[in-house]
């Protein structure tokens, strides 16, 4: 049994009123349409097909080499959408599955039952159906007295009959394959000019094949994208299913509503999470940390038993028990060691501040490599740049920086050394020295303490 798959991308999606085609807007951290490629190519022995239309070329671009492409142009249906995918999979699989990128919350779960379902019973056609009472705009699936499916009616052109059935069409589907290729042609046009995807299923009847059904259990799964206010609520039920995840993993969220964590973001054990905070990107936290309230994290490693309150972290490292906050960004490549404490009105940028360094208030770090117990008075300020380029400022482990310190780059402080308040070091100063002054002069060796 070989598999393949294809996404129905094509559509123009007026209704989103974007310039973007609706596939590639954002959810959860990724686009719409990385959703069901994902999981499809899990499924899949045979890379995805993606029929593309409308903006074809970018949503190519986004994709790239993780699919492989059917132009669909003019776009006229679901069912000649599929047609064009043909010579792409054609004599490499036997069973295809079919599903729309505008419904990114399938599960992998709900894909495998459906294969299996379609597998089990040799079916030429296996479909989802969700039973609700609100119809979203949804084909009715219509069945016989026994049972047995007969038809999907469009809700634009159903009976006032059809419109009150409770069991809708979600839009994924398995076929074989040979009789794919075979029944699509004999589709025939819709009254607005459009070939059905969904009147495969009376002709599978007409042919006396087997179709089988799978009922959906999960009604936030069949969320389809047509406006942005199934954006919204897509967004909503998919932020729900990651913070019931993490919660299930040991994560206590306060308030789940106003937390929000994307899919590829990892956190350990024992984390409390406070409302108001974005974890994104490749971000990943250690056991037993303190996030948040009101902080936003980019792609940022953090250690164990850290505590983040009121801060901005964008592509930065921050080793085990480091205390950050509250009003601290730190930019890229800011480095934190283990037990560094970082306090209020603080940004670093391209830093790494050695184990034990402590800077309580109001600095800017910028180039910067400091040692181990460091005290970085507040106010200190690296002036890193000089009109035209960025310049490094190297401290020593054990440097005392006094209050309102200007560090003039390039420049070094050696180990121990020490500047007084509002110093302006504009040249090094050598280890185990005191400084002081505009500009910065030293004034008398320091006694270096034993061991
Ligand atoms: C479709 C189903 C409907 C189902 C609903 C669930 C059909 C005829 N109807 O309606 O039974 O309840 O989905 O979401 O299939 N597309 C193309 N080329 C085209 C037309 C559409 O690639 O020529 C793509 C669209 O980009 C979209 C998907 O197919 O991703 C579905 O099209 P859409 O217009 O949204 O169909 P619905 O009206 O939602
Ligand atoms: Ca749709």
């Amino acid at each position: 049994m070989t598999t393949g798959s294809i996404i129905l991308a094509a559509g123009k999606s007026t209704r989103m009123k974007s310039a973007l085609p609706k596939v590639l807007h954002d959810l959860g951290g990724k686009k719409m349409v990385e959703y069901p490629l994902d999981i499809l190519t899990s499924l899949s022995d045979v890379k995805p097909v993606v029929v593309v239309g409308y903006e074809a070329e970018t949503v190519q671009k986004v994709i790239g080499d993780r699919a492989q492409y059917a132009l669909q142009e003019p776009q006229l249906g679901t069912a000649h959408a599929v047609l064009q995918a043909k010579p792409l999979l054609d004599g490499k699989v036997d069973t295809i599955l079919v599903t729309y990128a505008d419904m990114p919350l399938i599960s992998q779960f709900t894909y495998q039952q459906i294969l299996e379902t379609h597998q089990t019973h040799h079916a030429v056609m296996t479909l989802l159906t969700l039973h609700s009472e609100t119809a979203r705009g949804f084909g009715r699936l219509v069945r016989d007295e026994n049972g047995n499916p007969q038809a999907i009616i469009e809700e634009a052109v159903a009976t006032p009959h059809q419109l009150a059935i409770q069991e809708l069409n979600v839009g994924v589907y398995c076929f074989s394959t040979e009789w794919l290729w075979e029944a699509l042609p004999r589709i025939s046009i819709s009254p607005k000019g459009e070939y059905f995807l969904t009147d495969l299923l009376s002709l599978a009847v007409t042919d006396k094949k087997m179709v089988k059904t799978v009922s959906l259990a999960d009604a936030d799964e069949a969320i389809g994208i047509n406006n942005r206010i199934h954006l919204a609520e897509a967004e909503a039920a998919l932020r729900k299913r990651i913070n019931n995840h993490w919660m299930l993993e040991g994560v206590t969220i306060l308030d789940p509503t106003t937390t929000y964590i994307e899919s590829t973001v990892m956190i350990g054990q024992d984390c409390i999470i406070f409302p108001n905070t974005y974890l994104r990107g490749k971000t990943i936290i250690g056991e037993g940390c303190q996030i948040g309230p009101n902080t936003f994290i980019q792609d940022t490693q953090i250690g164990t038993g850290c505590k983040v309150t009121f801060a901005v972290l964008e592509k930065a490292i921050v080793e085990d028990q480091v205390d950050i906050g509250p009003f601290a960004h730190l930019r890229k490549g800011a480095h934190l060691a283990q037990g560094v404490h970082m306090g209020n009105f603080g940004e670093i940028k391209n830093s790494y501040l050695g184990p034990g360094t402590k800077m309580g208030h109001f600095s800017y770090i910028g180039d910067a490599t400091i040692g181990a117990e460091v005290n970085i008075g507040a106010g200190t300020i690296t002036c890193n740049f000089d009109g035209v380029k960025k310049n490094p400022t190297e401290i020593g482990d054990h440097v005392f920086i006094g209050s309102d310190t200007m560090l003039v780059a390039p420049v070094q402080l050696g180990e121990g050394a020490r500047t007084g308040a509002g110093a302006v070091v504009t040249k090094n100063i050598p280890a185990y020295s005191l400084a002081v002054g505009v500009p910065a002069r030293v004034i008398r060796k320091l006694e270096k303490p034993d061991g």
